[in-house]
């Protein structure tokens, strides 16, 4: 397939364009500077210039593809400034409106990145509902527009990732806790740190798109979960002894709008997905990877 990924030179991106290269497909991905296009002419891809607000360039990217997955965000809650993030979520919005137009129709797949949601009690499964309240809610409506062209002739699926994707120790949630701790000097946690996280590593959610791209019905969501549920606590511990740094708890509100999200226990599962489409995640887990972390 000739696919065109947004967001392919990302922590993910990256390693679905190396994926998809190497089984076969083809790849056009979007690059928004001239050092993007030339990292993704290095990995193999063929480069198109534009952002994601460049909605001309979404379409004919789109229109030259067998397919398209969708990975790019303006955000990365580095500096989660209420404005920022609401501004990338219509930004988000916008554009996959644009690639999923562009495939109306056509029967070919639009794969688009989406969240592991919140079950209360419980690990959250592929059936459950994505919350549309909250500071990424709308990322959620989102998603569930493009679920909904399944009835307009798109192949449209979501792979909701868990809150940290991670490769070599960075990335995700984990690794906005790792930021902190070098800004702040202390390795903190809110709460009392039992809450839980899920996490998979970038090359097992690579390989995960690549599946659902080129197999799965249309309308349909997955889970890339390779841990149902790291504690909070576990993952500032393994941070804070390899940065020597205390390691403590602090308030939520020093997370910025991702505090409450932060302070959720939401362990997740992908025992459908596995089943399915045959995916085994291969990669360390989360607290294996963080190993990885250089003082
Ligand atoms: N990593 C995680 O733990 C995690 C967890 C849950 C969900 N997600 C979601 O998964 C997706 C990919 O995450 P990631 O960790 O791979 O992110 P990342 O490493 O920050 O990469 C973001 C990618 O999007 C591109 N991009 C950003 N803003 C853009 C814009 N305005 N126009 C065009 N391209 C733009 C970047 O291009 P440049 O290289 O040119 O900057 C880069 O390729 C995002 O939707 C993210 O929210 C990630």
């Amino acid at each position: 397939m000739r696919v065109f990924v947004t967001g392919g030179t990302g922590l993910i991106g990256s390693a679905v364009v190396a994926e998809l290269l190497g089984h076969g497909h083809t790849v056009l991905a979007l690059a928004r500077s001239d050092s993007s296009a030339t990292a993704l002419k290095t990995a193999g891809a063929q480069a198109i210039r534009g952002d994601l607000a460049d909605l001309g360039a979404l379409r004919a990217g789109a229109a030259q593809a067998d397919g398209v997955i969708h990975l790019a965000f303006a955000n990365d809650f580095s500096s989660p400034a209420a404005v920022a993030v609401a501004v990338a979520v219509a930004e988000e919005g916008a554009a996959l409106a644009t690639l999923g137009e562009e495939l109306i129709d056509s029967g070919r797949p639009l794969v688009t990145a989406s969240g592991t949601p919140y079950a209360p009690g419980r690990s959250s499964t592929e059936a459950d509902p994505l919350p549309t309240i909250g500071p990424v809610g709308g990322r959620s409506r989102s998603v569930a527009g493009v679920l909904d062209l399944a009835s307009r002739g798109v192949r449209s699926a979501a792979v909701r990732l868990p809150r940290t994707v991670h490769n070599q120790g960075r990335g995700g949630f984990a690794g906005l806790l790792t930021e902190m701790a070098r800004r702040t000097g202390v390795s903190g946690y809110p709460g009392d740190g039992a809450q839980r996280w899920p996490a998979v590593h970038a090359l097992d959610t690579a390989v995960l798109f690549r599946l659902v791209l080129e197999q799965a019905p249309a309308g349909t969501a997955w889970h890339a979960v390779d841990d149902e549920g790291d504690a909070v606590r576990d993952i500032a511990a393994v941070i804070g002894r390899r940065l020597g740094l205390p390691v403590e708890p602090v308030p939520q509100e020093a997370f910025g709008p991702l505090g409450p999200i932060f302070a959720t226990d939401q362990p997740s599962s992908s025992a459908y997905t596995r089943q399915t489409l045959g995916w085994e995640p291969r990669q360390p887990s989360l607290l294996a990877d963080l190993e990885n972390i250089q003082p």
